[in-house]
């Protein structure tokens, strides 16, 4: 299995000129990524002007809809996602909690429609800092895998990945250390068994996301045991990006 490295744009940058720039830099750095799977998700409104054709980069969204199409002010469906080219999707990433409210309950309507578009749903899971002080970090990931993929059988979740994002490491400068991210794998793997089998446990891909830089992604893989990292900050200077991925290979 080819390591996933996923570049989460976020709201950045503000033209659709340093857009097209970023994302040239970011091809040419990485022309020779040989067997790592690289996926940029920029805001939604690039999707369109960028070309990844012919090149190592994938497309993916930040997030999407739950419905295909219909009167849903500002919104973009993974249908339409899927037509513009993206293969991957975020569902459930902590920002979209944080300033806009989203419970787990969104995430699983979300993570149905991306399964329905065909797009590979990335779901993020993580602890906030008061579950953590509170000790309440395995909880918390139960709660929202359980929830997030409420009803969703076996053959829905093939193409399945988890992130690990600890909110309080997104960001922050602060990484969460290897040995908390390879524990927090090996839970991640539990609670897949427990809610749908050994074997898929052990088939869906894990990532870690936050605050990953070229120091220290490499030990997220060859230590933590991690198939892949969630960049954020980092993949917003291309040179970064590829030394990441050059860690990571
Ligand atoms: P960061 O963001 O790399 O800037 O911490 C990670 C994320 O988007 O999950």
């Amino acid at each position: 299995m080819k390591k996933l490295i996923i570049a989460n744009w976020k709201c950045n940058p503000t033209t659709l000129k340093e857009a097209k720039a970023l994302f040239e830099s970011t091809k040419a750095n990485l022309k020779n990524a040989k067997g790592v799977e690289i996926v940029i998700c920029p805001p939604f409104l690039y999707l369109l002007n960028l070309n990844a054709k012919n090149s190592r980069l994938k497309l993916g969204g930040q997030d999407c809809f739950w419905e295909n199409k219909g009167a849903y002010t500002g919104e973009i469906s993974a249908a339409q996602l899927k037509d513009a080219g993206c293969q991957y999707v975020l569902v459930g990433h902590s920002e979209r909690e944080k300033y806009f409210s989203e419970t787990d309950e969104i995430a699983n309507q979300k993570m149905r429609s991306a399964i329905k578009a065909k797009l590979k749903p990335v779901l993020c899971l993580g602890d906030s800092l008061e579950e953590r002080e509170k000790g309440n970090v395995q909880q918390a990931l139960f709660r929202q895998a359980e929830k997030a993929l409420k009803g969703m059988k076996k053959d829905e979740i093939k193409n399945l990945f988890l992130a690990y994002e600890p909110v309080w490491a997104i960001g922050t400068g602060k990484p969460c250390s290897v040995g908390e991210a390879q524990t927090m794998r090996l839970y991640l793997r539990k609670i897949l068994a427990k809610l749908y089998s050994m074997k898929i446990s052990e088939s869906v891909p894990i990532l870690y996301g936050g605050s990953v830089n070229s120091k220290n992604a490499k030990t997220y893989i060859a230590e933590a045991g991690m198939q892949g990292v969630l960049v954020g900050g980092g993949s917003l200077d291309a040179k970064e990006l590829a030394d990441i991925v050059r860690a990571v290979r």
